[in-house]
């Protein structure tokens, strides 16, 4: 096919494609800046956005809102380091080594007419630290009214955006613990470091009518109490209570639903590991759909009135697109999948098994791409925030691999004219080393994705697929780091690859 074909297939397709090159262009163009209204995606002229990536919008000298990232409490001799940070080098300032949590099981009372939230979170975990004395979750903001420490209140403190366990006993290592916090006040709504795109992350109240949650990487604690890195992954419970008529969306399995006269609660769990930024709480008024992938992947989404056209049309392929994804990279991981739409602008986020949609980026395109997600990031997760190019890289490649399946031609003249846009686009920094605002960056998705489309030219498909199935089946349920993806497509393609990363990330 040539260009010109490829040019009016694009265009025939334009609402999709458009889609994903539009919100590439607010992210890139929004990393030093608080973008509050997306230009609408229907107005991007897809030709032009292929061709002219320069229709990025350029970061414009507007004051970056982000608040330096809070201090990690230094060593001491009565607090390890261990205690205060997972170790990312990327992210220091999140999570802690000294504990591995289990299970967290959230009850929360939600009211969008009044914003507040009440809430308890039990935290199983087990101690995996040696001679520690304190304990520290990621938190920050609220009024906390209480802190158990294996059912008995503790003492407590908070320093920075830590909040400091201090059960006054030995804690030895491999010892199990519940931690549980009840706290209420109304969500602090601050901006992330590494997310220039949304004005804020955390939980977001709209219009007294609905509520969402956005905490990739770093606003699960702005709602919850844990242990914010993907290195620590648990299994969820979740016990939402909302005013009556008003339904409560989290993720994995609806268990039970209770309503009284003035509230309903619901009670969903989720029985695979899962990093604590892919958990979500939506609140809103939605119609439940269910429906099944042809291989049996149950299927249950939450619709806003209104929204359920546009749905259909942009997933009218997910079933089939489960089952594609399935046979190629190892078999849906989880207990069902879904959607729910929300009144945000913008913005999608792959929570495991109930993605966030936003309700003017409903297409074919954000729908594939946050499916290949359930495998890439969110079954196997990132070890360092900075290796983002194998969550965004992968997630849009395959995203676009669906898009052109029956039609290889098609699909290199694609990948052609992504690795121009990359090229010409300039982004200066290595596709291994973003700098924090530049996390999701239009370099990090399409420069990932042509990355991804290299290295499979370079070890040939036999060795790609198999080495994915082989990455899947090894490291799901965890995380991994670069090293390791490069380790197992090494094996797989019997021949040293480090050079060839290495030409590509730093
Ligand atoms: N991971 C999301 C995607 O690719 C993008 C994203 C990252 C995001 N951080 C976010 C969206 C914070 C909303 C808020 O679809
Ligand atoms: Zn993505």
């Amino acid at each position: 096919m040539k260009m010109q074909a490829f040019k009016a297939k694009i265009k025939k397709n334009y609402p999709q494609i458009a889609q994903i090159f539009l919100i590439l262009g607010l992210l890139v163009g929004c990393g030093e800046t608080a973008v509050p209204t997306p230009t609408p995606i229907q107005s991007t002229p897809i030709s032009q956005a292929v061709a002219t990536p320069t229709l990025v919008p350029l970061p414009t000298a507007v004051p970056s809102q982000t608040p330096p990232p809070s201090a990690v409490p230094a060593a001491s001799p009565t607090s390890p380091p261990v205690a205060y940070s997972m170790g990312d080098p990327y992210a220091p300032e999140l999570g802690s080594r000294g504990y591995d949590v289990m299970d967290y099981h959230l009850l929360l009372a939600l009211d969008p007419t009044v914003n507040n939230v009440e809430g308890t979170v039990h935290i199983n975990g087990v101690v995996t630290a040696p001679d520690q004395d304190v304990l520290a979750l990621d938190f920050v903001g609220f009024t906390i009214e209480d802190v158990l420490w294996n059912m008995r209140p503790v003492a407590y403190s908070r320093q920075g955006d830590k909040l400091i366990v201090d059960p006054s006993e030995s804690l030895p290592q491999g010892q199990p613990f519940t931690i549980s916090v009840t706290y209420q006040g109304s969500p602090l709504e601050r901006p992330s470091r590494y997310v220039g795109f949304a004005a804020s992350v955390g939980m977001s109240f709209v219009d007294g009518e609905s509520i969402y949650v956005l905490s990739e990487p770093d606003g699960s604690r702005y709602w919850f109490p844990n242990n914010d890195h993907p290195r620590d992954k648990a299994t969820y419970r979740f016990e939402i209570t909302v005013p009556a008529g008003l339904t409560a969306v989290a993720n994995g399995l609806l268990i039970e639903q209770i309503d009284d006269e003035t509230s309903s609660t619901f009670i969903w769990e989720h029985d695979f590991p899962m990093a604590s930024y892919l958990a979500t709480v939506v609140v809103g008024e939605f119609e439940r759909q269910e429906a099944v992938s042809p291989d049996g992947v149950p299927l249950r989404h939450y619709v806003n009135e209104g929204a359920q056209t546009e749905f259909a049309a942009a997933t009218v392929y997910l079933g089939e697109a489960i089952d594609w994804m399935s046979d190629l990279f190892g078999p849906y991981p989880y207990e069902a999948f879904g959607f729910v739409t929300a009144d945000v602008s913008g913005v999608s986020l792959e929570t495991q098994t109930m993605v966030l949609l936003a309700n003017n980026m409903i297409g074919q395109t954000t729908v594939m791409h946050e499916l290949a997600h359930m495998w890439f990031g969110n079954w196997v997760s990132l070890d360092s925030w900075q290796q983002m190019w194998r969550n965004e890289g992968f997630a849009t490649y395959v995203q676009l691999m669906w898009e052109n399946r029956d039609d290889p031609e098609d699909f290199e003249l694609a990948m052609a004219a992504i690795q121009s846009a990359v090229e010409e686009n300039g982004d200066d920094f290595p596709l291994g080393d973003p700098p924090p605002a530049k996390l999701f960056s239009f370099n990090t998705y399409f420069g990932g994705a042509v990355f991804v489309h290299a290295l499979r030219q370079e070890v040939g498909d036999e060795a790609f697929f198999s080495g994915l199935k082989t990455y899947f089946a090894t490291y799901g349920g965890g995380t991994a780091s670069d090293d390791q993806f490069r380790e197992i497509m090494e094996a797989a393609y019997g021949q040293p690859l480090d050079a060839f990363f290495a030409e590509w990330l730093e």
